[in-house]
């Protein structure tokens, strides 16, 4: 082969080797955001701060990994730890998905927030053909199986997910259809037994304010206090969008707080009608300004985002014409509410 042949073949072999070198590594690495990073500024004010994550993308995306190593204190999977995923078939568990998220957070010394054990979203089909006992027996078994697995992982659980209908009814899911209301205390005295160290949280979605869904849960909750049920937490989704947050977002969440409970925001995200503008931005921020500072207000335990980047955010993906709801756009870049995040977590 002539010289030049040679070279060009040289060439040709480094390109392909670097490639896979990039490929292999995730990507590219990610620009550093600027100013004092969100964890440490919540390891400052005593809090954990948190976001949504998503396993396939932690493999192969360098820059999102980074980022979260970065920013954030304790991770939660988005959907690897629900049902669906954990067991999609009775007493056939498929962890591995999990376990990968739960080693980058060891990695990363990060804590892990289980999401969520009983859930009328995301189930296997078995799940809804089982008859009342079965289903009373499947679920204790997947509380205690899951529970025992991340027993040194994850020390806060959501136990029960929305648990309550819009209009303060309890949610006619298959547990309350089959079970009645007794399921929600038998999970929670199930969880107690299965990881007597880790923290038991009811989650709730739209309760954020005082309404006919946050009475219900309020007298929910105080009955399994009174009843000696062990829950420790109630967790606040706070998915809000530019009409933003209760005025009574505070003192809602005080009155929880009053009952002896832990407080926690736990997938908040701001919505907004896409293409976002900078008085759309201008606006989100703020809301997120203010999302901080209730947290804050209520000696929350910690502040979960659902996801981070607009790039990778169930908003734009399941809500129409909506979307940008992040702290980061698509690249990774900073949006006004980052820095209102991080003003309000230093002020
Ligand atoms: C969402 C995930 O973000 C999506 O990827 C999935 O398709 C559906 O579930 N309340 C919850 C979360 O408790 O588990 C939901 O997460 C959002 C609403």
């Amino acid at each position: 082969m002539k010289l030049a042949g040679r070279v060009a073949v040289g060439v040709v072999v480094l390109c392909a080797v670097l490639f896979a070198g990039f490929l292999a590594r995730g990507g590219e690495d990610a620009k550093p955001l600027p100013g004092t990073s969100l964890r440490e500024a919540a390891k400052a004010r005593g809090m954990e701060i948190g976001t949504a994550v998503r396993g396939e993308v932690l493999k192969r995306d360098l820059a999102y990994r980074q980022t979260i190593e970065a920013q954030f204190s304790t991770v939660t999977p988005e959907n690897e730890m629900k049902w669906y995923a954990l067991e999609p078939e009775r007493g056939e568990y498929t962890f591995d998905a999990a376990d990968a998220i739960v080693e980058q957070a060891r990695e990363a010394k990060q804590k892990v927030r289980g999401h969520t054990l009983v859930w009328h979203a995301q189930l296997p089909d078995w799940v809804g053909s089982l008859s009342a006992d079965e289903l009373r027996q499947a679920t204790r078994e997947h509380i205690r199986t899951v529970m025992a697995k991340y027993k040194d992982d994850v020390g806060v659980w959501d136990v029960v997910n929305e648990p309550i209908a819009d209009d303060g009814g309890l949610r006619q899911s298959v547990f309350m259809r089959r079970l009645g209301e007794g399921y929600i205390a038998d999970a929670f005295r199930t969880a107690r037994t299965a990881d007597p160290d880790a923290k038991l949280y009811l989650n709730e979605i739209g309760a954020e304010g005082i309404n006919a869904k946050s009475n219900r849960l309020y007298e929910i909750v105080r009955g399994l206090k009174a009843g000696g049920v062990p829950i420790d937490g109630v967790g606040f989704q706070a998915h809000f969008n530019l009409d933003g947050m209760p005025a009574d977002f505070v003192a809602n969440m005080q009155r929880f707080k009053a009952l002896g409970l832990d407080i926690a925001i736990t997938e908040a995200d701001v919505g907004l009608k896409v293409p976002p503008d900078a008085a759309k931005l201008a606006s989100q921020a703020r809301i997120y300004e203010q999302i901080v500072a209730g947290c804050r207000a209520v000696d929350c335990r910690s502040l979960t985002f659902w996801g981070f980047t607009d790039g990778r955010s169930w908003i734009s993906e399941t809500q129409a014409g909506m979307g940008a709801a992040t702290l980061l756009d698509e690249a990774l870049k900073p949006k006004p509410a980052f820095g209102a995040v991080q003003r309000a977590l230093a002020g």
